[in-house]
């Protein structure tokens, strides 16, 4: 049970407002305090109505509150009565007194609540006393959910789309963990596949010594490599006959190609390492390989079961009725006509396992949306296998393409696909030289140690924050001066704000933590800004819960955006330190505390760490 302590809460009770028991007992929110409201009413109205859908959401204007309830509308069609009746008999019959005004009923049949000053009040003041977690509960039913993302190839390029993955699993996780589920994050990193068979062929063929075990090898440039063993392998025939029979020798378990194989991930999982690092995203690898062992069996029960069949010699799931160009059926094929398997049947050996064995309730793919077949039948697979259970969440979770500024594929001028290192990299050294210019600007200094510091956040949170306000869904364009600029929904302009807030709260010089013990802060929300600005604070929370279900960030950035614009539209009207009256003064610095707070956990669940001064 989290909330204010008892004897406190009954001072302000007695002074402020009464109430009612589920709101201080249970960590429901207010929009849930009023769904179990309305639909008392419903049931009181309608006993013959088998659970009543209250229907009460966020109101969409303004002028209609802080919530609304569209209850109304389907019961009157319904029951062929009128709307707008049956919103009056709602509005009169929700016990709401204790937290809201009189509820307002508009056309065609709306019920409109506000919520009340000293309700809002009451809430604050509950985050006040909450500084890490702002009031927000754990969940009480914890979910284990599985995050499949990132996932780069080995000895090939980790693109701007694993990047994307990246950084959205990564703030998905963050907001799952808050909330208290049990999160596994998991790199499926793409190390299996015949694509090894060349790799192998021609490394033992230009870098020997790396098989004897020679440390100090390393093959340079992976990408490279690549293309270099790719061009031998279309030209050369002979070749292409070694690195077939490399593959057999591999997936044989002939151990000089295993030691190839191995040498090969070690290289390309230090390259990766450093873009996680860079990114500070800790992520479980368990690649495709991991699947190997099983990958028979589950053909051998996908084929008994009767779920996969044969056709032309390949084993095939035809699930969805998936058509392909000339209307054919597009079976997912789990194993090849040359006895090899697949992508396909890796993953359905991975959901096997991440159910068995890992006990995931919901199990989330982080990837373009060039994927979304794929996972599709896989999920259907699985399913009609029974290795999802019925009550296994899978879900898809797409995301569209980056572009560069010109709206083209991200290649550098010369044609080349851009490394990511160099990307970040970019974007760190326009934040420093930003951040220098504005030093020398204002003539301030700070130690070169703060600096790079400054530019490392800033331009990693920039590219971070850049992806994660899109909705993610659509494509977006990559721009560093759009990213990087102090104006507008980025991450300099929240970490700005949060700075600022911040001081203007240190000046005030109250310490909550002493003397102005959190319970002790009347909040004072007489100016419409301060009201608006406190309303917004208590959003956070069900912007969370939005957040775990549809799994969109960009509803974490749009609230902190105007949470921000709140923010300022608060300290144009009304001063804070110069304030008329000591509660006042203590009421408005509080509220610019609690919005740092908030901006400061909004970019920790967006993977930004805050500054002090930038
Ligand atoms: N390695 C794949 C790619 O680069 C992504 C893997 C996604 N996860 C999965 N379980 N299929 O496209």
């Amino acid at each position: 049970r989290r909330g204010l302590p008892r004897g406190k809460v009954s001072f302000i009770h007695s002074r402020l407002v009464h109430l009612p028991s589920e709101v201080s007992v249970t960590s429901m929110t207010t929009r849930e305090v009023l769904a179990t409201r309305v639909t008392e009413a419903l049931n009181n109205l309608f006993p013959d109505e088998e659970s009543p859908d209250p229907q009460l959401t966020a109101a969409t204007r303004p002028e209609f509150g802080d919530y609304q309830s569209n209850a109304a509308l389907s019961l009157a069609k319904k029951k062929k009565m009128n709307p707008l009746q049956v919103a009056e008999e709602i509005a009169k019959h929700t016990k709401t007194d204790d937290i809201c005004e009189q509820p307002q009923v508009a056309p065609p049949g709306f019920v409109n609540f506000t919520l009340k000053k000293e309700y809002v009040a009451l809430l604050l003041q509950k985050m006040l006393a909450d500084p890490q977690r702002l009031g927000i509960a754990p969940r009480e039913k914890k979910q284990r959910v599985l995050v499949d993302f990132s996932s780069p190839n080995i000895a090939k390029e980790m693109h701007v789309g694993h990047l994307r993955s990246t950084i959205i699993g990564d703030c998905i996780c963050r907001v799952l963990e808050f909330l208290g589920h049990d999160v596994l994050r998991i790199n499926h990193v793409g190390d299996w596949g015949t694509q090894f068979g060349m790799l192998i062929a021609y490394l033992k063929q230009v870098k020997p010594d790396a098989l004897i075990g020679s440390t100090t090898t390393s093959l340079g440039d992976l990408v490279e490599f690549y293309k270099a063993a790719k061009k031998k392998f279309d030209e050369d025939s002979e070749f292409q006959e070694t690195a077939r029979r490399e593959v057999v020798a591999l997936q044989a378990g002939d151990e000089s190609s295993v030691r190839a194989w191995s040498f090969l991930c070690e290289q390309s999982r230090k390259e990766f390492q450093q873009i996680y690092d860079m990114l500070d995203v800790k992520l479980t690898e368990r690649g495709e390989s991991f699947y190997n062992e099983w990958l028979g069996e589950v053909c051998k029960e996908l084929e008994d079961s009767g779920v996969a069949v044969r056709d032309e010699g390949a084993l095939c799931i035809f699930v969805g009725g998936h058509t392909g160009r000339q209307g054919k059926a597009q079976p997912l094929i789990v194993r090849k006509s040359d006895g090899g398997f697949n992508y396909a049947t890796t993953d359905m050996a991975a959901i096997r396992y991440r159910v068995k064995e890992d006990k995931a309730d919901r199990i989330l793919y982080i990837t373009d949306a060039g994927q979304a077949l794929h996972f599709s039948q896989v999920f259907e697979a699985a399913k009609r296998m029974g290795y999802a259970k019925p009550e296994t969440k899978l879900e898809h979770v797409p995301f569209g393409l980056v572009q560069s500024e010109g709206g083209k594929k991200f290649k550098t001028r010369q044609g080349e696909t851009v490394k990511l290192k160099d990307l970040l990299q970019e974007a760190v050294r326009r934040a420093e030289e930003d951040f220098r210019n504005r030093l020398q600007a204002e003539g301030r200094e700070e130690s070169e140690e703060y600096i790079k510091r400054v530019a490392h956040v800033i331009g990693i949170g920039a590219v971070k924050y850049a992806d994660l306000k899109n909705n993610r869904t659509s494509n977006y364009q990559f721009s560093y001066t759009k990213m990087l600029s102090l104006q507008g929904n980025t991450a300099p302009y929240m970490l700005y704000a949060f700075a600022r807030i911040q001081g203007i709260y240190r000046k005030g010089d109250i310490d909550l933590n002493q003397g102005h013990q959190a319970e002790n802060v009347q909040f004072i929300l007489d100016d419409p800004t301060e009201l608006s600005l406190a309303k917004m604070l208590l959003q956070l929370e069900e912007m969370l819960f939005l957040l775990e279900r549809d799994l969109k960030p960009n509803i974490l950035c749009d609230y902190m955006f105007e949470l921000s614009q709140r923010f300022n539209q608060f300290y144009e009207n009304c001063p804070v330190l110069k304030a008329e009256t000591v509660d006042l003064r203590t009421s408005r610095l509080a509220l610019c505390k609690l919005t740092a707070n908030t901006l400061a956990l909004c970019l920790h669940l967006l993977g930004i760490p805050t500054l002090e001064r930038i």
